[in-house]
C-alpha cells in the first residue's frame, strides 16, 4: 500500500545491482510513495547488472559513479541538482564490497591492500558522499541520508571478516558527520542495521545460508526481508522522522536483542548428541 509519504521529494539511490539488491527495493518503494529518483552505481555494475531495467520501471536516469571517487561524486551531485532542478531530499548509500571476502582470505591473515579497499568502498565512501553533499549544500533542510549496516559492527560474526570493521566505521561516520550536518543544515544521517538478506553482496559472506536460518529462528519477528527494509527506509526519508539522526537503527525482527530461544537450544542439543 502507498501513502504518498515521499510526494514531491527527490533522491539519489546508490547500489541497485539487480532485483535482489536492497537498493532496488528501496528505489521501487520510493517511487511508489511519490518520489522522483536518480540511480547510480559503478560503470561495471551498470554493465553487468540490470539497473537500466529498474530505471525504465521507475522513470529514473542512471548516472555512473564510483563511490570512492570524490571527483565522480561531485559530478553526480551536480547532475542530480540539475536534473531535479533543486535540492536533494534523500540519499541511500547501499554500497559494500570486501576484496578479502571475495578472495576467501581469512580475517587473521588479511591482505592490507584489500583491507584498505574494503574500508574505502564500504565506509569512507560514505564520508566522501556526505562531504560532497555538505560542501555543495546540496541537501534540503531535514533531508535524510541513510546507509546500510550490519550487526557485526557491534558483535563479532566470524566470517563477516573485515566488513565488520568497515561497518563499525560507517556507523561512526553517521554519528560524527550527523552532528555537524544537523547543526549546520538540519540534515539527518542514520544507518540501518539490516537482517542477513539473500543478495549478491550477502551471498559473499561465508555460511550465509546457515546464518540466515539461525537469525530467522532467533528473531521473534523473523528476518527482515529487502522489501521490509525498503518500507522502513521510506519512513526515514519521509517527514515523519524529522528528528531522527545520528542513529544506528536495527531492522532485524528483534535479533540484535536476543541471546537464545528454546528452538535454537533444542536444535543445538540434537547436533551435539
Ligand atoms: N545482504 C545482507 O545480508 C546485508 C545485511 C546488512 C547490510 N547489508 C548492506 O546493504 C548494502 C547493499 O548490499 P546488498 O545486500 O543489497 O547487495 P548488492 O550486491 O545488491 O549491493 C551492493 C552494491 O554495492 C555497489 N558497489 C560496490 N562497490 C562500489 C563502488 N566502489 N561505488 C559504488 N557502488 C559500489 C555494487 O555495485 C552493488 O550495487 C551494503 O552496504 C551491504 O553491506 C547487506
Amino acid at each position: 500500500m502507498a501513502y504518498n509519504l515521499l510526494k514531491g521529494k527527490r533522491g539519489i539511490i546508490f547500489g541497485a545491482l539487480n532485483e535482489l539488491s536492497i537498493a532496488w527495493k528501496v528505489a521501487e518503494r520510493a517511487v511508489e510513495e511519490g518520489a522522483e529518483i536518480l540511480l547510480t552505481n559503478t560503470p561495471v555494475s551498470i554493465r553487468l547488472g540490470s539497473i537500466n531495467h529498474l530505471a525504465e520501471r521507475c522513470g529514473a536516469i542512471v548516472v555512473p559513479a564510483d563511490a570512492t571517487s570524490v571527483e565522480e561524486l561531485e559530478v553526480l551531485v551536480d547532475k542530480a541538482l540539475e536534473y531535479f532542478g533543486g535540492k536533494i531530499d534523500f540519499v541511500l548509500h547501499s554500497v559494500g564490497m570486501s576484496p578479502n571476502v571475495r578472495k576467501n582470505i581469512p580475517y587473521e591473515v588479511s591482505n592490507y591492500a584489500n583491507m584498505m579497499k574494503t574500508m574505502d568502498i564500504s565506509a569512507i565512501s560514505f564520508h566522501k558522499l556526505l562531504q560532497v553533499l555538505y560542501t555543495k549544500n546540496a541537501m534540503a533542510e531535514y533531508g535524510s541520508v541513510v546507509a546500510l549496516s550490519y550487526l557485526a559492527a557491534q558483535r563479532t560474526v566470524e566470517g563477516y571478516n573485515d566488513m565488520a570493521d568497515a561497518k563499525a566505521m560507517l556507523e561512526s561516520i553517521a554519528r560524527s558527520f550527523g552532528a555537524i550536518y544537523g547543526r549546520k543544515h538540519k540534515v539527518r544521517v542514520n544507518t540501518v542495521s539490516q537482517s542477513p538478506t539473500m543478495t549478491t553482496a550477502g551471498q559473499g559472506i561465508a555460511g550465509l545460508d546457515k546464518l540466515f536460518a539461525m537469525a530467522d529462528d532467533l528473531s521473534p519477528l523473523g528476518n527482515a526481508s529487502a522489501d521490509d527494509c525498503a518500507d522502513y527506509i521510506v519512513t526515514l526519508f519521509s517527514d515523519l522522522t524529522r528528528k531522527v539522526t545520528m542513529q544506528n537503527l536495527y531492522h532485524d525482527g528483534g535479533y540484535s536483542q536476543m541471546a537464545i530461544t528454546p528452538s535454537v537450544l533444542e536444535a543445538y542439543g540434537k547436533g551435539r548428541e
